[in-house]
């Protein structure tokens, strides 16, 4: 009974800063053999070790883009939103014969000089729920049946059921065009035994799940943007030096993942990214490895699994994801009662990249503690704030998202 007792307490998340464990964080500007980093042709080499480690040990590696990517424009409209925006649905294809594919769904500015610079992210629940437009199509699962999944079919989502998480109004007013996927149009969130989304396409023979290094769910997402971004480079509306991937919670740490393994893009904004996004693992504080594997089993590589309590143990700490976005610029956005998501964690994680930003020539974020609440810090190529209020993505966020996009793109 006793055991039990203290099993259960060992569970609880940890809320408070004087339990932290003391820990030493991985060095990003130190190679693996003890050299020092000391010029920005060295930063290429200890850069490709620390994407390895986040490869095999964290989310997986993934596959080349299929050689048979490819692109349809389904649908457009030049008078979408009162004449505001032109909006675009864009499929892009996995296989030659076309029965895997994700829809981008786009609104661009018309009022615009040139190629528009966009925000492009995951959205939960389907495209047709992140603005009230009537025709957007609705998504759908296109993927192999879901048996006994548990993620909600986007059709049980009313249109424009997420719009307070996408103010696509706000943002074409600013000249920015945003883009977006159905996060199910790649692989589906829930523990399906890697069946049901890409991962089939590129087992091997006999092959039936990833590798342990392979492929999780987060891996998938980031690799559909990745794919996305092949298309943007073709689209002459967008300007696609100027994608900023932008992703809340879940899609907060897909989004950081995409910005480090495709550097076409431009900038990555995190919002409540949290454990296995912007939030340092050693601090243990909230969510932890061990809460998230047992919760999202599906969601990082099976090796990953191996550091489950022993967060100390992983060569590398997710200040060195931020890092692997440098010189281009990356914003942290964290709620101050989202305190599963360890604000503090994830305000230190963009302190702790500074060093190889400033080796970069870039200003990154000074400090130790967690900076006053609803006053962004924007000095340089990191920024961060912390809102009142919980877990969510609202119109201050983006409002930040938008000045520190206006600050490098503009
Ligand atoms: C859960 C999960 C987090 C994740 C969040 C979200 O809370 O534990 O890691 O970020 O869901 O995606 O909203």
């Amino acid at each position: 009974f006793l055991g039990a007792f203290f099993t259960l307490k060992a569970q609880e998340p940890n809320y408070d800063e004087s339990k932290v464990p003391a820990y030493t964080l991985p060095d990003p500007l130190r190679m693996e053999n003890g050299d020092e980093v000391n010029s920005p042709a060295k930063w290429v080499e200890r850069r490709a070790e620390i994407l390895k480690v986040f490869e095999t040990q964290v989310y997986g590696k993934m596959p080349e883009h299929p050689k048979d990517l490819h692109f349809r424009v389904l649908s457009e409209d030049r008078y979408a939103l009162s004449n505001m925006a032109t909006r675009k649905e864009v499929a892009v294809y996995f296989t030659k014969d076309e029965q895997h594919y994700m829809t981008i769904l786009m609104y661009i500015p018309n009022k615009r000089r040139g190629e528009a610079p966009v925000f492009f992210g995951l959205n939960f629940k389907g495209n047709h729920t992140i603005c009230d437009d009537p025709d957007i199509t609705e998504s759908v699962t296109r993927m192999k049946p879901r048996e006994g999944g548990s993620e909600k079919q986007p059709g049980t989502f009313k249109r424009g059921a997420e719009s307070s998480r996408w103010p696509v109004e706000m943002l074409i007013a600013n000249g920015y065009a945003v883009a977006t996927v159905y996060r199910g149009d790649i692989d589906p969130d829930y523990d399906d035994g890697f069946q049901n989304g890409v991962h089939p396409l590129f087992y091997g023979k006999g092959q039936t799940r990833p590798r342990a290094d392979e492929w999780g769910t987060l891996s998938a997402w980031a690799w559909g943007l990745s794919c996305a971004m092949d298309y943007f480079v073709t689209d002459e509306d967008i300007d696609s030096k100027k994608v900023a991937l932008v992703g809340h919670s879940r899609h907060g740490k897909t989004a950081l993942w995409a910005g480090a393994i495709d550097q076409r893009f431009a900038m990555a904004i995190s919002n409540d990214s949290g454990c296995g996004g912007a939030a340092i693992s050693r601090r243990k504080y909230g969510e932890t490895f061990s809460k998230v594997n047992r919760l999202f089993p599906h969601w990082f590589c099976e090796n990953f699994k191996q550091y489950n309590d022993k967060e100390e143990l992983l060569p590398v700490d997710q200040h060195e994801l931020i890092a692997l976005m440098a010189p281009r610029p990356v914003y942290i956005a964290s709620a101050i009662d989202d305190k599963w998501a360890d604000p503090k964690g994830e305000f230190l994680s963009g302190v702790h990249a500074t060093p190889v930003y400033r080796l970069l020539g870039r200003e990154g974020l000074n400090g130790t503690g967690l900076p006053t609440v609803n006053q962004p810090l924007m000095p340089g190529s990191i920024g961060y704030h912390v809102r009142s209020g919980n877990h969510d993505i609202t119109l201050y966020d983006w409002e930040q998202f938008v000045k520190f996009a206006d600050k490098h793109f503009k």
